[in-house]
């Protein structure tokens, strides 16, 4: 089975859980819009459903759909947040941020009484770190804001290379207006540890584990879907 069709899959499995009247919070990536577009052909055919998208990228294709949208200032509580990640950890912590969404995304994630996660099973890790972590960064103070997630990165043990994420010849820009630094730490035991050790620093605008967020991870492989609870 290609990778798409299971992308398809476990998108599909996703849209039984959404309820007609929900407020949605609506993610970032294929495997997100393969859910948009699985959703718009239900919303097409009567459901009623209002989302907040996690990116400028799925807010066009939402409204190239049909899918109804709200913001996060007009429908401040989400009922189901539904995207996918880049790494799905033990108890259900997340690697997010590989399409540079990860700051609405969280946002979005925390808004929600519920977040589903879904992804092809290729996703599901051990331990979390062998995807670079995308880190948000505010523009200012670029160069002391990467020593200083490398002094706090090693004062956890961890090392790597912070790669600043490019578009061909320029940096890559969030929709929030920030840069993303991709930490190639490798495996990352204790990820509360780093996530707060991140949050303490103060160029740092977020960065791309979702911990304690999904509740539920749908996982689609050649021999079927697997749901992971939290
Ligand atoms: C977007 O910023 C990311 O968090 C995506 O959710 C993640 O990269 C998964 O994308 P794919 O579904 O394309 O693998």
């Amino acid at each position: 089975m290609d990778a798409r069709t299971l992308k398809i899959k476990a998108a599909g499995e996703a849209l039984t859980y959404v309820r007609d009247g929900m407020r949605l919070g609506i993610g970032t990536g294929s495997t997100a819009e393969e859910f948009v577009r699985l959703l718009a052909a239900k919303v097409a055919s009567g459901l009623n459903v209002i989302g907040v998208p996690t990116s400028e990228r799925t807010a066009a294709l939402c409204r190239e759909l049909g899918v109804k949208l709200t913001t996060l200032e007009d429908t401040p509580a989400l009922d189901l947040t539904i995207d996918g990640a880049d790494e799905v950890g033990p108890e259900l912590a997340l690697i997010k941020g590989g399409g540079g969404a990860l700051l609405r995304e969280k946002i979005v994630a925390a808004a929600s009484t519920e977040m589903i996660v879904i992804a092809d099973e290729s996703k599901l890790v051990e331990t979390l770190g062998a995807f670079p972590l995308p880190i948000e960064v505010n523009r200012f103070g670029l160069a002391a804001t990467t020593l200083a997630i490398e002094l706090a990165a090693s004062r956890l043990d961890l090392s790597g290379t912070l790669t600043l994420r490019m578009t061909g010849a320029e940096p890559f820009v969030t929709d929030g207006g920030h840069l993303i630094l991709d930490a190639s730490f490798g495996r990352i035991p204790d990820t509360r540890a780093l996530s707060a050790a991140l949050h303490a620093i103060p160029g740092v605008v977020e960065h791309g584990l979702f911990l304690d967020l999904a509740r539920v991870a749908i996982l689609a492989g050649s021999d079927g879907i697997r749901t992971l609870l939290r």
